[in-house]
């Protein structure tokens, strides 16, 4: 059956380079056979991480739709920009928050995230292309039970390296990311088999 990967950035800027970098990345899995959702984190209000909050209040609505729609994909398709060596709170929140059991739910049991497929990309103005957070969020997704390839591209001087149309602009590099993306389809459809 057709592999269902969710496309997302950890980043909200309205110009963001991996917004863009995981959009391209979205359409080649589309090319690959897969069929892809893109969120956009704007759309998902999730406040900061807050155990008393959570006792209080339970999930917010806007995680527990984020925890629906990963649940309804079984591969992740995931571009992250570096803060400081590591992954932005922002997708770190997010995957906190979905890690947290919905009522009814056994603590711990990480239904979202155990046994999907993820692949990772990243874009940054700098020179390695953020490919140092990388390390940490394939570390944080594996430990909550993600399969993640090792199959990844990571983006330097990303301010030069998209046109207009959001496109990377150097063919060796759209060749990589569409190889991530082809990876991520063909693992997921394979996991998914049967
Ligand atoms: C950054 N940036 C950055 N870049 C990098 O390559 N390594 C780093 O450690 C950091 N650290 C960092 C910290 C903070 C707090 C900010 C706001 C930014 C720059 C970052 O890559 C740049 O802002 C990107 O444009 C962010 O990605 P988006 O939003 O364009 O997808």
């Amino acid at each position: 059956q057709t592999p269902k990967i969710l496309a997302f950035a950890g980043s909200t800027r309205s110009a963001s380079f991996n917004q863009q970098l995981v959009k391209a990345a979205a359409e080649a899995a589309k090319a690959a056979g897969a069929a892809v959702t893109y969120l956009d984190f704007l759309d998902y209000d999730m406040p900061l991480y807050n155990q008393d909050l959570e006792a209080k209040a339970g999930l917010p609505a806007s995680v527990v739709q984020f925890k629906a729609l990963l649940k309804e994909h079984q591969g992740f398709l995931i571009a992250c920009p570096e803060y400081n060596g590591s992954l932005t709170p922002l997708l770190k929140n997010a995957i906190d928050w979905a890690s947290r059991p919905e009522p009814g739910e056994p603590p711990m049991a990480l239904s979202c995230f155990r046994h999907k497929v993820a692949a990772l990309l990243s874009a940054s103005p700098g020179q390695l292309g953020g490919m140092r957070g990388l390390i940490h969020v394939r570390a944080i997704l594996e430990g909550i039970g993600v399969l993640v390839i090792p199959d990844q591209k990571s983006i330097p001087t990303a301010h030069s390296a998209f046109d207009a149309q959001g496109q990377l602009q150097d063919e060796a590099q759209r060749l990589a990311v569409h190889q991530v993306a082809q990876k991520l389809v063909e693992v997921t459809a394979k996991l998914n088999a049967a």
